[in-house]
C-alpha cells in the first residue's frame, strides 16, 4: 500500500490571484473549451500549452523551454499555473521574478541554480515498520511538570491498539506519551506510529466511536485489519534543493522549514546528484522534473542567460517557462537589442506562446469567476462597471479592485458589491499606468525646477 505522507512544500507559490485555475480546460482533442477549469478565452495559447504538457509528459521537452509573450494582464502567469496543474499535483511549480536573482546574499547564478533545483522533485519510496490500529485503551501515568509544578504531564502511558484481528497493549515512554497528550489522541482514534522514530500520525476516528459521539463523517476511517505491526511503503517528494540544504547543514529534516538561504558548494550538489542517481538505479526514488516559471525575463542579464542555457542541457533540469511583456529590448549587460531582450541562442531553444488582449465578454466572465472564487457577490451594474474598467485600463486592475470594493460593501452592511462600491474603490486605488504617469509628472517637475 502506498501512502502520500507529505505533499511537496511549495514555499514559492504565489498563486493567490490564480487560485481559480484548475487546468487548461481542453477536451480530449486538445481543443480549448470556451470556459473550463477556470480559464476563459485565450484559446490558441491554451491549446499550445496543452501540446506542451503532452510533450513534457512524454519526455520531449528536454533541453527546451517555453516563452509566454503577451501584453500585461493577458494571462501569461495564469496559463503557466494551468500547465503546472495539468502536470500533476506533486509536480514542483516554482515561480520567480527575474529581479529576485539579484541580491546581496548570493551570486546571481547561484540564486538561479537554487531556483532550478527547487523545481526538481525526487519522489522517494521508503519501507517503514509501523504500528497501526484503533486506540482501545490509553492510561497515562501523570507526574508534575518539572518546569511548572502546577501542571501535570504524562511520564509514560499504557496504550492498547486493536485491529479487526489483533489486540495488543504497549508501554510507551515519555516522548511518545507526550505526543499523545499534545495531539489529544483519545480512545476511538485510529493512529499510526512509526516504529523507528516514534512519530505518531492521526488517521481518523473509527466508525464505532464516530457513531457514539455523533461527529460528522469527514474524519471517519475504517479500523485496519491484520497485524498491528506491519511494513508499509511511503512515498514523498522532496526537491533537489531540499536535499542540497540538508546535506549542507547535515542537520535534521526540520531545517527544511527554515527559509534562511545561503550559497551551496558545488561539491555538495554533485554529491546530492550522485546519491539521487543511485537511489533511482536502486528503484528507491524517481526524478520528478517540475516547472520553473520566470516572470519579467527582460531583467535577466547576458550572464544569467548563458548560465541558464547551459543548465538546460543537464539531465537534472526543470521545464523552464519564461514570460515577457516586452517586444524588442536591450539584452541586459550588453548593447545588443533582441526580441524580448533574450539572446538568440536561447530563443532557439524556446517554444513561443503568445497571449492576446481580452475581448470584453472574456473580461466579464473572468471577473465573474474571480468574484465567485473569492466568495464576493456582484450586482449587475457593478460587474458592468468592472468590465468597463478592465477594457479601458487593464484586467489586472479590474480584478484587483474586487477586494477593496467588497470591503466598501461590507461597510454599508451589505454583502453584495454595488456600482457605488466599485466607483469608490476606483477613485482611491490607482492603476499602474495612472500611478507611473503620476510619478513621471512629479519627476519632470523636480528636474525642471
Ligand atoms: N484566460 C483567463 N481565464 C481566467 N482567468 C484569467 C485568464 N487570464 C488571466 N486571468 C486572470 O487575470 C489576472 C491577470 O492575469 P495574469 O496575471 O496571468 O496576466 P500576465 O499576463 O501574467 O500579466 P503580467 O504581464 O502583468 O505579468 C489573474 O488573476 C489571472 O488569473
Ligand atoms: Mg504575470
Amino acid at each position: 500500500m502506498v501512502e502520500e505522507i507529505r505533499e511537496i512544500v511549495q514555499r514559492f507559490e504565489r498563486i493567490g490571484a490564480h487560485s481559480h485555475i484548475r487546468g487548461l480546460g481542453l477536451d480530449e482533442n486538445l481543443r480549448a473549451k470556451d470556459v473550463a477549469d477556470g480559464l476563459v478565452g485565450q484559446k490558441k495559447a491554451r491549446e499550445a500549452a496543452g501540446v506542451i504538457v503532452r510533450m513534457i509528459k512524454s519526455g520531449k521537452m528536454a533541453g527546451r523551454g517555453i516563452l509566454m509573450a503577451g501584453p500585461p494582464g493577458t494571462g501569461k502567469t495564469a496559463i503557466a499555473v494551468a500547465i503546472s496543474k495539468e502536470l500533476g499535483k506533486d509536480i514542483p511549480f516554482v515561480q520567480a521574478s527575474a529581479s529576485e536573482f539579484y541580491s546581496a546574499e548570493m551570486k546571481k547564478t547561484e540564486a538561479l541554480i537554487q531556483y532550478m533545483r527547487k523545481a526538481i522533485g525526487v519522489r522517494i519510496r521508503e519501507i517503514k515498520t509501523v504500528l497501526e490500529g484503533e486506540v482501545t485503551g490509553l492510561d497515562y501515568n501523570m507526574v508534575p511538570n518539572p518546569y511548572n509544578p502546577t501542571q501535570k504531564i504524562p511520564e509514560s502511558a499504557n496504550l492498547t491498539l486493536s485491529t479487526k484481528d489483533e489486540k495488543k497493549t504497549f508501554s510507551v515512554g515519555t516522548r511518545i506519551a507526550l505526543q499523545f497528550f499534545q495531539y489529544g489522541i483519545q480512545v476511538g482514534d485510529v493512529i499510526m506510529i512509526d516504529k523507528a522514530t516514534g512519530k505518531i500520525s492521526y488517521l481518523g476516528k473509527s466508525e464505532k466511536s464516530a457513531k457514539k459521539y455523533d461527529i460528522g463523517d469527514a474524519d471517519i476511517v475504517e479500523v485496519p485489519s491484520g497485524r498491528i505491526e506491519k511494513e508499509k511503503e511511503f512515498t514523498y517528494v522532496v526537491t533537489l534543493h531540499d536535499l542540497d540544504e540538508m546535506n549542507a547543514r547535515r542537520t535534521s529534516i526540520f531545517s527544511l522549514f527554515t527559509s534562511e538561504s545561503k550559497e551551496i558548494d558545488s561539491e555538495i550538489r554533485e554529491a546530492v546528484d550522485e546519491q539521487v542517481k543511485k537511489w533511482v538505479e536502486e528503484g528507491r526514488a524517481e526524478l520528478v522534473p517540475g516547472v520553473l516559471f520566470i516572470d519579467e525575463t527582460h531583467l535577466m542579464d547576458i550572464e544569467l542567460f548563458a548560465f541558464m542555457n547551459r543548465a538546460m542541457e543537464s539531465e537534472m533540469a526543470p521545464i523552464i517557462i519564461l514570460a515577457s511583456n516586452r517586444g524588442f529590448s536591450r539584452i541586459r549587460g550588453t548593447d545588443i537589442s533582441a526580441p524580448h531582450g533574450i539572446p538568440l541562442d536561447l530563443l532557439d531553444r524556446l517554444l513561443i506562446i503568445t497571449t492576446e488582449p481580452y475581448k470584453k465578454e472574456d473580461i466579464r466572465t473572468i471577473l465573474e469567476i474571480r468574484s465567485a472564487e473569492s466568495g464576493i457577490m456582484l450586482s449587475e451594474s457593478a460587474l458592468d462597471k468592472l468590465t468597463e474598467i478592465g477594457v479601458e485600463n487593464s484586467m489586472r486592475y479590474a480584478v484587483q479592485l474586487l477586494a477593496p470594493a467588497y470591503e466598501f460593501s461590507k461597510l454599508r452592511n451589505s454583502g453584495k458589491v454595488e456600482l457605488e462600491d466599485v466607483e469608490r474603490a476606483e477613485s482611491i486605488f490607482a492603476d499602474v499606468t495612472q500611478s507611473s504617469s503620476y510619478l513621471r509628472k512629479w519627476e519632470e517637475k523636480l528636474i525642471s525646477s
